[in-house]
């Protein structure tokens, strides 16, 4: 069964949108984007889009790629002292001379929608409320919820350890009683590793999972999503021989992306 990331998706949006309407107060969402980067453009342009579709009202505040640090800190200061904003989101990547470290600390844990700041990421891994969840993982396993997909003691591998997705998502799936592997680019065996997974959440950016890997009960999440040699937008997972054979699967697009636009939804309307 093809997990129709988008349907459920556009429930959620759909929900949010209903609570915001009978809201007298709504959230603020302030976004900061550095430089020209084309992919984060569009993503800022589509978070905008969906902001302010559910009745977010949003602020952009963009800078040139030579910026001066200081000037993004002022901001984030400021940002973080209004009390009308409810929501900061930095767009990354940050160009080199920008300390992403500097930045992330400096956001408000209250604030911090992404669930970046060392607060959340902390409360996160001991098992603590963090103010937000991290929106990728927290939407693959609101598309899970969607369809009854038991997690609580299934082996999930993930495959990726990126602060943005492959750990959080670990932490996750473990918090949901899940026995979780973690592969990255230097496991050995990983064929083997995954053959041995319920569950698979690949979050890689190239070609990874082959139909040889999984089984009729593999539940397999591609959240990869980059352009093949064609053009063509694609994930990790080789949908076509895969498909066929699991119980389970998400398509590229249409699958993991429409979730982590509702669930950063869900997290700016928490906000
Ligand atoms: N760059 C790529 N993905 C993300 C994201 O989820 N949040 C932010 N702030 N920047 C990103």
């Amino acid at each position: 069964m093809i997990l129709d990331g988008k349907a459920v998706s556009d429930r959620i949006i759909e929900g949010l949108k209903e609570e915001l309407a009978k809201r007298g107060s709504k959230p603020y969402l302030a976004v900061i984007l550095v430089g020209n980067d084309p992919a984060s453009r569009v993503y800022v342009r589509n978070k905008k889009k969906k902001a302010e579709y559910i009745g977010v009202k949003t602020d952009i505040f963009e800078y040139p790629d030579d910026v001066d640090e200081s000037v993004i800190l002022n901001k984030i200061d400021e940002l973080n002292n209004n009390s009308e904003i409810t929501a900061i989101l930095v767009q990354m990547p940050l160009p080199a001379h920008i300390s992403k470290e500097k930045v992330i600390c400096k956001i408000s844990p209250q604030k911090d929608v992404d669930c970046f700041t060392p607060e959340n990421v902390g409360r996160l891994s001991a098992g603590l409320e963090p103010y937000f969840y991290p929106a990728t993982p927290q939407g693959v396993l609101m598309l899970l919820d969607a369809y009854n997909i038991e997690v609580e003691g299934k082996h999930a591998v993930v495959i990726g350890r990126s602060n943005i997705v492959g750990k959080p998502m670990a932490q996750m799936l473990l918090r949901r009683n899940a026995t979780v592997t973690i592969c990255h680019s230097k496991t050995k065996n990983l064929e083997d590793i995954i053959k041995t997974a319920d569950i698979v959440v690949s979050a890689v950016g190239k070609k990874i999972v082959r139909c040889k890997m999984v089984c009729k009960k593999s539940v397999v999440i591609d959240v990869g999503i980059y352009r093949d040699s064609n053009g063509n937008l694609t994930g990790d997972v080789d949908f076509n021989e895969v498909e066929p054979v699991v119980e389970y699967i998400t398509p590229v697009p249409g699958g993991v992306g429409p979730m982590t636009i509702a669930s950063l939804m869900c997290n700016i309307v928490k906000s």
